[in-house]
């Protein structure tokens, strides 16, 4: 029974294994992504509450990613992927400066280290890009520009205006993994988050 029951546990855990490899969104992708999303609906005690006001950190002109980023990105790539695979990227890139303004006694401080280490699972769940296609060019030079340390395109931005474009562009990139009750959603349309503002308010 006990060696069933193992064996059971073994194949389960297999399974999950071999789901991330397809292609399309996973049960598992969309699973990691909501748990990111339920930690994302408190960013405003976190990234704005905890923070002296108007604060603002230096980001790249390229972490800035918002909703009329993913629209004038979209035409020109053929793979939605690369755009989802831009998202993860910018965004962990974006964590991780705000780490480095938080000393460890920050009471931001914990919240934003977990939400590094959902961004970790998520991207566990990616496949990385593969090798019989080319990255596009346009992506590459997103990666490089937010890599190069010299960079001279700053800006300042609060952390919660980060955090707000983090989770916008999330449910427009990943839009099958949040089903709404009210039929389709136009997540990626700006006018959908105005409307919504009050309703995400009292969320928060
Ligand atoms: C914060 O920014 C807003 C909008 O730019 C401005 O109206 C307000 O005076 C600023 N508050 C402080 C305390 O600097
Ligand atoms: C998003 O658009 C702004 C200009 O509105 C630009 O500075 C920034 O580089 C863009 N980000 C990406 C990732 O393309």
């Amino acid at each position: 029974m006990v060696q069933s029951t193992a064996w059971l546990l073994g194949a389960l855990l297999g399974l999950i294994w071999v789901l991330p490899v397809s292609m399309t969104p996973t049960t598992a992708q969309c699973t990691s992504l909501r748990t990111l999303e339920s930690k994302l609906i408190c960013r405003r005690r976190y990234m704005k509450h905890n923070f002296p006001i108007n604060y603002t950190i230096r980001v790249h002109y390229e972490e800035v990613l918002r909703l009329s980023n993913v629209t004038r990105l979209r035409v020109r790539v053929e793979e939605e992927k690369d755009l989802q695979d831009v998202w993860l990227l910018i965004n962990q890139e974006v964590l991780k400066r705000l780490l480095r303004v938080l000393p460890e006694r920050h009471p931001s401080y914990k919240y934003t280290a977990d939400l590094e280490d959902l961004f970790r699972k998520v991207q566990q769940l990616f496949p990385p890009p593969s090798d019989e296609r080319e990255t596009p060019e346009l992506i590459e030079e997103i990666y490089n520009r937010v890599k190069d340390p010299n960079s001279k395109g700053w800006r300042f931005v609060t952390p919660k205006s980060l955090l707000d474009n983090c989770y916008r562009t999330m449910h427009c990139l990943f839009k099958d993994c949040f089903p709404s009750q009210d039929g389709e959603q136009d997540y990626c349309s700006f006018s959908y988050w105005r409307k919504g503002r009050k309703r995400q308010l009292q969320d928060t």
